[in-house]
């Protein structure tokens, strides 16, 4: 095991009827006004964000509104909502969405105590060591932003998707209610689901048997493939919807990868090809991408993968597992090839370059233009 720190910040509040706590929460971390940042209309359609204002209301928070984050969020959004935080000089950001809204939120809160925000971007020692209170209701469970301390954001001008982490981008509070998801679509709780196995197996596949974390995992993704399972037959299922919420704040919240090294390299060349398509969700483009990893991650770490094989789909050899990973994903109606998301040739060469100068997976060797097209040829399919 390595060493490490387990530290997060984040209170965490779950389950029925709980949107209704967020204007108490956030009274009590002492901020006044806040900016609330919002998608492109679900939380009209659920009812959430009228129990959002509601709630605010009672507790005398006053609020601004900053709409139409969309998914794969873009740089121009950030810095709208940055001119708006300070002209109505708010003492907080609010987000009420889902990975978007929430990565959109924690730039913000930190783009008011720095000259350009992408700077923090391209340089992580210039992340600001200030930044406004982030509270939090979540209404699609997959990123896990809403208990970390990451943000993903595409400048649209130089054409990267790029993240960056502070501490000060845990969510003070995020209010997670399973209930509000009843009205995802299908395919939003599938894309969840393979955000989430994806978090677990960038660390997972890094492990030795031993590790205790490694154990951890494996119990986690059963949860997330039977809970998702359900789900994809019973949409309002509260026991699945609940189950796979928390499942997917604790794939990504430090503890899933406690003790192990990170790869990455999968959730790289996602966001290079979602940074040249942005209509891709990031979930859909891991469905496809991860299996091709774990093709060329076998000479890496074969243990591992053995075990996973064996431990998470009951299958013998490391093919084995790979294959029913795939047709799971297809079950849940995710993309499992490069052309049915709709990547064309032309384009490897731009997917391969972004991803060499992310520069994330090179834990076992570097991360060559060779090394990335051979995982192509496996999403290739
Ligand atoms: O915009 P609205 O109208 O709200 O609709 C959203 C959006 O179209 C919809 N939706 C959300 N909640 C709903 C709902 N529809 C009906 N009912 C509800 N209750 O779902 C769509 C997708 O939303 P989005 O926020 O984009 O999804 P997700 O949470 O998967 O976030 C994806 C983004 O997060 C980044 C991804 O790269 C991508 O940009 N990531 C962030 C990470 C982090 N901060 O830790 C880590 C991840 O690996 C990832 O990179
Ligand atoms: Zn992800």
């Amino acid at each position: 095991m390595r060493n490490f720190v387990f530290h997060n910040p984040t209170k965490y509040v779950f389950g029925k009827d709980t949107v209704k706590k967020i204007g108490e929460e956030i009274a009590s971390f002492d901020s006044k006004k806040v900016l609330l940042v919002a998608g492109g209309g679900s939380i009209k359609k659920n009812g959430v964000y009228d129990t959002v204002v509601d709630s605010l209301k009672k507790h005398g928070i006053q609020w601004v509104e900053l709409w139409g984050v969309r998914p794969n969020p873009v740089l121009s959004k950030v810095r709208e909502g940055i001119e708006i935080a300070k002209k109505e000089n708010v003492d907080g950001v609010l987000a009420v969405g889902g990975g978007s809204v929430i990565d959109t939120a924690k730039t913000i809160a930190h783009g008011l105590f720095i000259d350009n925000v992408w700077d923090m971007f391209v340089d992580s020692s210039k992340v600001p060591d200030s930044a406004l209170p982030i509270y939090v209701v979540l209404t699609i469970s997959a990123t896990g932003s809403e208990m970390n301390g990451g943000a993903v954001i595409t400048n649209e001008e130089t054409g990267q998707k790029w993240a960056f982490s502070s501490p000060l981008s845990y969510p003070k509070v995020s209010i997670v209610d399973p209930t509000v998801q009843f009205s995802l679509p299908k395919k939003q709780t599938a894309n969840g689901g393979s955000d989430a196995l994806s978090h677990i197996l960038e660390a997972y596949i890094t492990g030795k048997s031993t590790d205790t974390t490694v154990y951890y995992d494996e119990g986690l993704m059963r949860s997330i493939i039977d809970n998702i399972d359900t789900l994809m037959v019973d949409p309002r299922n509260y026991e699945a919807r609940a189950s796979f919420a928390w499942a997917a704040t604790l794939a990504l919240n430090g503890i899933s990868s406690k003790g192990l090294a990170g790869d990455w390299l999968s959730h790289a060349i996602e966001h290079a090809i979602s940074a040249i398509y942005p209509d891709v969700a990031h979930g859909s483009g891991l469905a496809v991408v991860h299996p091709a990893v774990l093709m060329y991650r076998r000479k890496h770490n074969p243990e591992i993968l053995k075990r996973w094989a064996q431990q998470v789909w009951g299958e013998n050899t490391i093919e084995g597992g790979i294959e029913r990973l795939r047709a799971k994903y297809k079950e849940w109606g995710l993309p499992i090839s490069l052309k049915e998301l709709g990547v064309k040739p032309s384009d490897w060469q731009s997917i391969i370059d972004k991803t060499v100068e992310l520069g994330w997976g090179d834990l076992w060797e570097p991360i060559t233009p060779q090394v990335v097209e051979e995982i192509l040829r496996y999403a290739d399919i």
